[in-house]
């Protein structure tokens, strides 16, 4: 039973460059799979940006998605679970960790833009990983780029081999549908209403009078010539490389009409591979291993404004999970009891029984969990640690009202814990405010925000001139006593290690010069 349920699972998540379609393809997966009834139903971008995946009050008034959510659901007999990403260049962090916890990821190129700057970056983790990555091109029904072009572009901007499912029929205002290579059928699409329902389409083969009829004798001619050409290349798709992460099947449509939109999604939970194992201390864990293991890979405080609750949010890698079970906390080196665990079935969070491999799991976090800790059933594994970025800017932050002294020593803490900022707490020994280091600008705003709406504390945000962060190693230097010597400014992580913060390379420099033991690391080690 084990395997028959991780098989049904597959978890992923979207990566794309702004604009080119997640939040629209999101709400056509709920659509397809039966979540929603009616898509985009309301039109305007503002108010588009309430759908389903977003939580956050910010992301709705800026239209952009901040917080990695997760959205699980149905779809033909599978349950698919799509980890948000938020597409914000500034938010590279959460991702980078959402990534962490997914099987698969749905790459989105816009047709007419082809492989745009966040793509590349976000890519870059996809290929670390070796997950295997599925590309949708989208926007087909407005003019763009010739797909043989798209194709050359994918194979050298990102150095994947690209293997066409489908291929589109015609383009711009004569976009139809899809040729599926692999079913040898063309398939015809009817537009409908805003593409808000489920769009009819016709299955014929490439020489019925129903092609030419709906796109003309040179269209139709065009079509079967670049199938020649594709098919003279007479590879086949090898799972093996797909699995890999060394060729992406490549599928086009148009998220918004819902052309090509089926054939795209039952080739995915058909070609998804299943979890594959997963390296720990103890080696890698396969999926169908009977102990249960899982990591936290996001906290989240206050979703819920009514329940003023804080969620962390498990990857289960192996083995079932229920309701109550005991498990072993490996940092902390305890057993915990994991109680009410709820997952977030399309718009409402539901509590669940049991869950398996593959699955994530919100559980209610007293303040039990860090980002990166693992959990586990029988004797202690723990999974490599999640990647923390370098923080590049600093600031700290004033309150308004000093009676809400308490309050923000709160707030920022529990932010820090979810990992949206990095906190660095002056050393033993001296006064001082915490400072924040972010990695994107934007980071800041949603601190203040969220202070302010969460934990009633008005502050602004004094930008500082550091633009480094360094982890000490070796031999420990006297942080306290740093900054009067112009070597930077000496402080401790959320989790008491050492850092500096530094003004410049420059300063960076002479401090090393002055410590020649120590090691001033960039990677802040696990989280
Ligand atoms: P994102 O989450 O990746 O940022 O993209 P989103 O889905 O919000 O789509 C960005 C814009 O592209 C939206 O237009 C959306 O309607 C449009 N779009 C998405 N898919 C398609 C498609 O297949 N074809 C065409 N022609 N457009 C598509 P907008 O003008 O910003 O918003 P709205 O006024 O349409 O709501």
């Amino acid at each position: 039973m084990l395997t028959r349920e991780i098989a049904r699972r597959k978890t992923f998540a979207i990566i794309s460059h702004p604009d080119a379609g997640k939040t629209t393809l999101t709400e056509k997966l709920l659509l397809y799979g039966g979540a929603i009834q009616l898509a985009g139903a309301v039109k305007a971008k503002k108010a588009r940006a309430h759908a389903v995946s977003d939580w956050m009050e910010m992301e709705r008034e800026r239209g952009i998605s901040i917080s990695t959510s997760v959205l699980q659901f149905p779809y033909k007999g599978r349950l698919l679970s799509l980890v948000d990403t938020p597409g914000h260049a500034d938010f590279s962090e959460d991702t980078y960790r959402a990534l962490m916890a997914t099987d698969a990821a749905i790459m989105i190129l816009d047709c007419a833009k082809g492989v745009e700057t966040q793509t590349k970056k976000l890519f870059r983790v996809c290929k670390l990983r070796q997950m295997p990555i599925f590309t949708f091109v989208n926007k087909l029904d407005r003019p763009g780029r010739d797909p043989f072009e798209l194709i050359g572009e994918v194979e050298e901007v990102l150095g994947i081999g690209v293997y066409p499912v489908t291929w589109p029929i015609s383009a711009g205002g004569k976009f139809r549908g899809v040729y599926h290579r692999e079913r040898k059928q063309v398939f015809l699409f009817e537009l409908v209403a805003h593409g808000a329902e489920i769009a009819p389409m016709e299955v014929v083969s490439l020489d019925a009078p129903e092609l030419v009829a709906a796109l003309d004798e040179e269209g139709a001619r065009q079509l079967r010539e670049d199938i020649e050409l594709i098919d003279a290349a007479g590879d086949a798709l090898d799972r093996d490389k797909l699995a890999r992460g060394e060729v992406t099947p490549m599928f086009f449509g148009s998220a918004i009409t819902n052309f090509g939109l089926p054939q795209f999604l039952d080739a995915f939970i058909e070609l998804m591979p299943p979890p594959a194992p997963r390296g720990s201390d103890k080696g890698p864990i396969a999926p169908d291993d009977d102990r249960f293991t899982a990591f936290v890979f996001k906290i989240q405080a206050n979703m819920d404004r009514a329940h003023r609750d804080r969620i962390a949010f498990l990857r289960v890698c192996s083995g079932r999970y229920e309701r109550g079970m005991k498990v072993h906390h490996v940092r902390l080196g305890r057993d915990i009891r994991l109680t009410n665990p709820v997952q977030f079935m399309a718009q409402e969070r539901t509590l669940v029984e049991d869950g398996f491999a593959g699955d994530i799991i919100g559980v209610f976090d007293p303040g039990l969990f860090l980002i990166g800790d693992s959990l586990c059933s029988g004797s202690p594994v723990k999974y490599a640690p999640l990647p923390q970025f370098p923080p590049e800017q600093f600031a700290r932050v004033i309150m308004i009202d000093p009676m809400k002294r308490k309050q923000l020593k709160k707030g920022l803490e529990q932010l820090a814990q979810e990992g949206s900022v990095q906190l660095f707490r002056p050393p033993e020994g001296r006064e001082g405010e915490a400072i924040l280091g972010v990695v994107g600008e934007l980071q800041f705003d949603v601190v203040k925000h969220r202070l302010a709406a969460e934990y009633g504390v008005d502050a602004r945000i004094e930008r500082l001139s550091f633009s480094l962060a360094r982890w000490v190693e070796g031999e420990p230097v006297p942080l306290a006593e740093l900054e009067s010597n112009l070597y930077g400014y000496g402080a401790l992580d959320v989790h008491g290690n050492p850092v500096v913060l530094f003004k410049g390379d420059w300063q960076l420099e002479s401090c090393q010069k002055a410590f020649p033991q120590a090691r001033f690391v960039e990677l802040g080690g696990s989280i």
